[in-house]
């Protein structure tokens, strides 16, 4: 069984807060999948991972060209991947973009559109799913897929209900 949580946001001030918690949490080498339709909060969200993981948030942007976005500062390393004009990437692709080397690096890779990489990649990752609720409300569900990130869930559980 998959361990998951789930949260609700009223801005985007709150998204960014949840993603500073996941990134203190974080790990150099994990992988954040992100999912959720467009304006979701996917970018806002890993603005708040970047600042928990010791990184400048403002750095992050919604890439419009770039595939792949490098971020480091002693001892922290964000790879932010957006896969948005990816759909249906082949083996070619991801051996040319060298993702690979970003996902199984050392880094925290967070990745925006998560499922146009290839299906069973990757058996360990947290995977961070928007969806929009009313006005500015998003409803935000993280599931650990693979034993790995349960930790991450149960932390982020009991820091949030206290
Ligand atoms: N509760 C909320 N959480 C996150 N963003 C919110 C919230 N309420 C409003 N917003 C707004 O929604 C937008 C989210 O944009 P963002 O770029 O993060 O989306 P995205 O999911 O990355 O989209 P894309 O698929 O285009 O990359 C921002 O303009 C943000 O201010
Ligand atoms: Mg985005």
């Amino acid at each position: 069984m998959n361990a998951s949580l789930t949260v609700r946001t009223c801005s985007p001030e709150q998204t960014r807060a949840l993603g500073r918690e996941v990134g203190r949490r974080l790990w150099l080498g994990a992988v954040v999948g992100l999912e959720g339709d467009l304006g979701a909060g996917k970018t806002c969200f890993v603005k708040g991972l970047a600042v928990g993981l010791g990184l400048d948030g403002e750095e992050i942007a919604s890439p419009t060209f770039t595939l792949i976005a490098e971020h480091y500062r002693e001892g922290a390393a964000l790879f932010h991947i957006d896969l948005y004009r990816l759909e249906g990437l082949g083996a070619e692709d991801m051996e040319e973009l060298g993702l690979e080397e970003y996902l199984f690096g050392r880094g925290v890779s967070a990745v925006e559109w998560f499922r146009f990489l290839p299906a069973d990649l990757l058996e360990e990752y947290l995977l961070v799913s928007i969806r929009f609720g009313p006005a500015d409300a998003r409803v935000i569900t993280l599931t650990a897929y693979g034993g790995l990130y349960r930790g991450v869930i149960r932390q982020l559980g009991e820091h949030l209900s206290c």
